[in-house]
């Protein structure tokens, strides 16, 4: 079995944090969101990587490498325009020849192993196998109508309840995908749906079986979303590593130190992940934050955020919450006792104050 991981697209619900970055590199407690995916991959044996890249390519290329590090073989599939899902296995096919594969889009998290789902794939003797996630609010999502065990149906966000199951980016595949993906025609907004293309296996006569989530499963999509994946991954336990500096910090709960951070005077409310070479004095950090390399944050109160590498934060007087703030950023309060604020933001920035 070989695997495919979709690295292209847009990612517009992401701006501005995706004119400058791939989305499927956003770190999440501190680790770029495709190095889970690819940590399950190889958990499960899988040596045969292809990833679908788009404009991001570059850094894409530079933060996976060969895939040596996870003993994977990595393979880079350019996919010229973000024409769709199945237009991204259409564009890996010879990367896939005749394998069975295992297709993860590069912005989902989730707390399950793939060995169940792989299985399950095998033991149904299916020609499509998906990971569903049962939701209280299916009409917003992609749903599958299953039947003794089987699904026979996929809708994309129905108006009227038929399931509460939706389809999330993990899906099993033998080749038989490619014959559907040549019968369908791009959706309305322009894509070659892979809803649609296993919607055509369906009609085809393919055999699509599934598999329940277990524990959490998210798709990063939005910030909010980045965000609640955050408090989920940090939420599992784990220790506190030697850090340079305590003078006068409290720390409490579950915390996981970089090296060569200094903190003085603070308090580290875990869970948290502070990056290396971190600098926090006189702080309040988290519950619910990851702190990214050499940023700086004095005499502010950082808490459920994501803050990336090289940032610095100073003399923020309120509480700062729910923020996912960007690389090389710094917010200021000069205490010059000026009444008015002063911004340096880019396109498709948002401030809540
Ligand atoms: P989406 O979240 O559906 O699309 P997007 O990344 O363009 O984001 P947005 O809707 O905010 O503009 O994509 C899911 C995953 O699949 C993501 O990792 C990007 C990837 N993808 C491709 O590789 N090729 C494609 O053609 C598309 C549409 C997505």
């Amino acid at each position: 079995m070989k695997a495919l991981i979709l690295s292209g697209g847009t990612g517009t619900r992401l701006r501005p944090l995706t004119y400058t970055n791939a989305k499927q590199l956003i770190p999440v407690a501190n680790k770029p969101i495709l190095y889970y995916i690819i940590e399950k991959i190889s958990k499960v044996g899988i040596e045969d990587v292809g990833i679908i890249v788009g404009d991001t390519h570059q850094e894409i290329k530079i933060a996976v490498g060969n895939g040596n590090r996870w003993g994977i073989r990595t393979t880079f599939i350019h996919q010229p325009f973000p024409l769709g899902l199945a237009h991204a296995v259409k564009t890996a096919s010879s990367f896939i020849g005749d394998s069975d594969f295992i297709m993860i889009l590069g912005d989902n998290l989730f707390q399950m192993e793939l060995d169940e789902i792989i299985n399950n794939f095998y033991l149904n003797n299916s020609n499509a196998s998906l990971l569903l996630h049962r939701v209280d609010n299916p009409s917003e999502f992609g749903v599958a109508v299953v039947e003794n065990g089987r699904i026979v149906k996929l809708v994309e966000k129905p108006e009227d309840f038929i399931s509460d199951l939706i389809v999330t980016g993990v899906y099993v595949f033998d080749k038989s995908i490619f014959n559907a993906i040549s019968h369908i025609n791009p959706s309305p907004r322009g894509e070659l749906e892979i809803t649609d293309a296993i919607q055509k296996l369906l009609e085809m006569g393919g055999k699509v079986s599934y598999t329940l989530t277990s524990g959490w499963w998210k798709d990063t999509g939005k910030i909010c979303d980045v965000l609640e994946a955050n408090r989920l991954i940090l939420d599992s336990p784990d220790g506190i590593a030697g850090s340079s500096c305590v003078l006068g910090t409290l720390f409490n709960n579950r915390i996981h130190m970089g090296q060569n951070v200094t903190v003085e005077n603070s308090v580290i409310q875990g869970p948290a992940v502070i990056g290396d070479d971190a600098v926090i004095t006189g702080s309040c950090i988290g519950p619910y934050t990851s702190v990214g390399k050499r940023v700086e944050i004095i005499n502010s109160h950082i808490e459920n955020s994501i803050v990336l590498d090289n940032t610095k934060v100073e003399n923020i007087g309120k509480k700062i919450s729910g923020s996912l703030i960007g690389k090389n950023v710094t917010i200021k309060n000069s205490k010059s006792g000026q009444d008015s604020l002063s911004f340096l933001l880019g396109d498709d920035s948002k401030i809540a104050m």
